[in-house]
């Protein structure tokens, strides 16, 4: 069995909360097959991907200015799989939407970049998988997050995003 079959891949990471509504964005096979699905649920713009056996869903436009997120590269940083914004190349979690960063020490170059992260700077949302359909609940966490801005209905029909 595969880990998305188990079920769950990042519940709790941002605020799960039983009540709320989860939605089906499709079957566990198609995003799968595809790698991803880009999708709207509430208002909200959405990726789920799919990776090493895993479902993630986070906001699908760049905390840092918009850039279309949805679209980056996959690579690991570390111990974490992050996804790559195409703009500017910043590398955010998959699982829990921190902006990660090597950290150089200008006053000693000779010193080994290290892994730094900025904190939560994307949102995440609760993926679950049930009967061979994925399923996203949207964080319910209450904290104000940087890709917030980029991800409402009013910011991408002001600017006549897609
Ligand atoms: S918009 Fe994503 S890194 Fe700048």
């Amino acid at each position: 069995m595969i880990a998305s079959e188990r079920g769950v891949n990042n519940l709790g990471m941002q605020g799960h909360d039983k009540s709320d509504k989860r939605v089906c964005v499709g079957t566990v096979q198609e995003i799968l097959a595809a790698g991803r699905k880009r999708t709207e649920i509430a208002d909200r713009d959405i990726v789920v991907i799919a990776h090493r056996g895993n479902f993630y869903a986070l906001d699908s436009f760049c905390y840092h200015a918009g850039g279309p997120l949805h679209q980056g590269d996959i690579e690991d940083m570390g111990q974490e799989a992050c996804i790559v914004c195409p703009w500017h190349k910043y590398k955010i979690t998959l699982g829990t939407g921190q902006g990660l960063y090597m950290a150089v020490d200008p006053f000693n170059l000779k010193k080994q970049p290290e892994l730094k992260s900025k904190g939560v700077k994307q949102r995440t949302h609760v993926v679950t998988i049930e009967h061979g359909q994925v399923f996203v609940t949207l964080s319910s966490v209450d904290t104000k997050l940087d890709s917030d801005h980029y991800n409402c209905a009013e910011y991408r029909h002001t600017f006549n995003l897609g």
